[in-house]
């Protein structure tokens, strides 16, 4: 911890939350976001009105808004932040880096190759390995690899499943009205309905439709991607292996997408934890340490399709981007790496969310809320249920609009939580952090109206 973050850590004895303190600068900054950014928000989540905040500094697992107000983040980035707000370690490699210079483009530079190195070790299905700039990119590529790879169009994903952010990737992601498998329900306007009918879904966990659907539908397939714990849905036992066999048996690419789950269930993902290698593997969040990162691992015969040297030739397959391979982010990742490589981490971080799901679980249950707290390793959630949910329609026959207001009931007592999205651990929560959340979920409990 540097001299600045230690006294900013030192500061959280102090109240969480607004509590009804903003000082006029976060006031006007805000009131210009909503003139000048859409919505006032910088992308597809917006608080409240009244919770609206801006984001000064972080240390930990903490951070503070422009008025000075602290708070518990479990947002993290949306899972980026795996090692908390400004890592000592990440902003001095960041830093070194930045010295030597900032960026390249092409050819290669050595922080992205000595990333690599590091890296196809770590990755069951990393036999070559191309950087990308986000998760969005790193499942758009994967996706075209194995079109040209198969000659085929069509892709199947699970109804719920979230890939990122174009046309392929925003269908069934959180649909409001239930299609019938396997047809796709748009996310967003935009969509031509000629990429619709590329995609199929399936249900999540269900391995029977699963089955029945790519045995159907094999000769269109180009490829199933998957989340290995879809959002935050656990596979049943046998669901990550029946897709591994199938897609192999039916010569479908089967793409694992570890955005999230990538060096955050182990150094090797998901891979490395289930016991599975897929032919492609996507990553983005903490590959890159908070620094715009992504990559697609995966066979040497699918991802050497994207060799330059092919261009011009029907084997081709086009993949690039300005930022990619980019100095600063490959050294945040070879410094998160190094973090990680260190004993203890997965098991602490494990423990701590185990203990952050039982405590809550207490306060929760104490107060009557029915609420369930589930997760496994350093994801959790809580849904107004009494069963842990096995797909998407699961998740959405709860009540949804109930959880995201006492969301922000946990908001108004210093405890960050996106409405309605699953939340993350970082390996700097300590009983600390611990202790104040579930505090603070006693105190929402007692004040929440529905
Ligand atoms: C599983 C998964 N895949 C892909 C993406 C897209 O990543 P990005 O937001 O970096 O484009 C996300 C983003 O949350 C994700 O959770």
């Amino acid at each position: 911890m540097t001299a600045s973050t230690a006294s900013l850590a030192a500061t959280s004895a102090t109240a969480l939350g607004r509590g009804g303190n903003m000082a006029p600068v976060e006031r006007d900054e805000i009131a210009d976001a909503k003139a000048l950014l859409p919505g006032g928000v910088l992308g597809g989540n917006a608080l409240p009105e009244d919770l609206r905040f801006v984001y000064s500094h972080g240390a930990g697992p903490r951070f503070w808004d422009a008025s000075g107000n602290e708070y518990i983040d479990y947002v993290l980035g949306s899972g980026t932040l795996f090692l908390g707000h400004a890592p000592q370690a990440i902003a001095k490699a960041v830093a070194d880096q930045a010295a030597r210079g900032l960026h390249f483009f092409a050819y290669l530079n050595e922080p992205a190759v000595v990333l690599a190195r590091r890296l196809q070790p770590l990755l069951p299905c990393a036999e070559r390995i191309r950087f990308t700039t986000s998760g969005s990119e790193s499942t758009f590529h994967a996706i075209r690899l194995a079109r040209g790879f198969t000659g085929k169009s069509k892709i199947l994903k699970f109804e719920g499943a979230y890939h990122g952010t174009h046309d392929y990737a925003q269908l069934s992601t959180s649909p409001k009205t239930l299609a019938n498998f396997p047809s796709p329900v748009p996310d967003t306007a935009g969509i031509p309905r000629e990429v619709q009918d590329l995609m199929l879904v399936a249900p999540y966990n269900d391995i029977d439709t699963f089955a029945s659907l790519i045995a159907e539908h094999a000769h269109e397939l180009a490829a199933v991607i998957v989340e290995p714990i879809q959002r935050i849905i656990s596979p049943v036992p046998g669901f990550l292996e029946a897709v591994r066999e199938l897609t192999a048996k039916h010569g479908v690419v089967m793409i694992l997408d570890e955005v999230v789950t990538g060096f955050r269930y182990a150094l090797g993902g998901a891979q490395e934890y289930f016991g599975i290698t897929p032919d492609l593997a996507t990553y983005g969040k903490i590959i890159g340490g908070g620094l715009p990162v992504g990559a697609v691992a995966g066979r040497a015969d699918i991802m050497d399709q994207a060799d330059p040297g092919k261009k011009g030739t029907p084997a081709y397959v086009y993949q690039n981007g300005t930022l990619q391979g980019h100095m600063l982010g490959s050294a945040a990742g070879l410094a998160t790496l190094d973090v990680l490589e260190q004993p203890g981490v997965y098991t602490n971080v494990f423990a701590m969310a185990d203990k952050l799901r039982a405590g809550l679980q207490e306060v929760f249950d104490r107060h009557d809320m029915g609420i369930t707290v589930f997760g496994e390793g350093p994801m959790w959630h809580a849904l107004f249920s009494d069963k842990v949910p096995q797909n998407y329609r699961d998740t959405a026959a709860t009540d949804l609009k109930k959880l995201a207001a006492f969301e922000c009931e946990m908001f108004r007592n210093g405890i960050f939580l996106l409405p309605n999205n699953r939340r993350f651990i970082s390996i700097t929560h300590t009983d600390a952090e611990l202790e104040q959340t579930f505090a603070a979920a006693d105190r929402a409990c007692r004040t929440f109206k529905n």
